[in-house]
């Protein structure tokens, strides 16, 4: 069984994606880290080159091949639930996860990481304040859908693993075994 990590920008996906791995014994695939090395660039450039909508395409297609992962956390960007089916590719993947970090714990951690092209974007329109707290406003009910919902704020990380380990337990998720090593690809068919 996967564990599939969603929720907004900074929430902690990447980082307590990698605890889980550890902890489990599972194998790890963060999607925009896995994008940039099939493409051989950041995800900042890939915005910024060829666009958004290009980088969500390579989204949705990584998305509708994770359900041939077996035992691995997967770690997502803010944004790939949010396109329309992408939802369903992740929860037919696995169990999903969502990590629901408080605005203000978000805004702290974004403030001091201009590397995320929807901030610099953001920034561009207007304020970060409102432009996080509108995009967590649209991208919430979605990110509500997931299988778990485990509230970050004031819990160490450690904390919020034991949560997901036990809580995906509990729902018959969570096996420790070895994993096979990915062969994913963002390319087409
Ligand atoms: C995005 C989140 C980023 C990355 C891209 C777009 C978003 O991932 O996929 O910059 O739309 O929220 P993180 O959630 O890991 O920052």
């Amino acid at each position: 069984m996967n564990l599939v990590l969603v929720g907004f920008m900074a929430s902690g996906k990447t980082a307590v994606g990698r605890r889980l791995a550890k902890r489990l014994g599972y194998a790890f695939l963060d999607t925009d880290t896995f994008i940039e090395s099939e493409l051989g660039c950041t995800v900042s450039d890939i915005f910024s080159i060829q666009g958004e909508a290009y980088f969500r395409t390579l989204e949705s297609r990584l998305a509708g091949r994770l359900c041939k992962l077996q035992n691995t956390i997967i770690p997502t960007g803010g944004g790939l639930p949010i396109t329309p089916g992408n939802m369903e590719r992740l929860k037919a993947a696995g169990r999903v996860v969502f990590l629901k970090a408080d605005l203000e714990d978000i805004l702290e951690r974004l403030q001091r990481d201009s590397r995320r092209p929807m901030v610099r974007q953001g920034l561009k329109q207007g304020n970060l304040r409102e432009t996080v707290a509108r995009l967590l406003g649209e991208r919430l009910p979605i990110y509500e859908q997931s299988d778990l919902i485990v509230e970050t704020h004031g819990k160490s990380m450690s904390r919020v693993c034991g949560e997901i380990i036990r809580r995906a337990a509990e729902q018959g998720a969570a096996e420790t075994k070895n994993a096979p090593a990915p062969t994913l690809t963002v390319s087409p068919d």
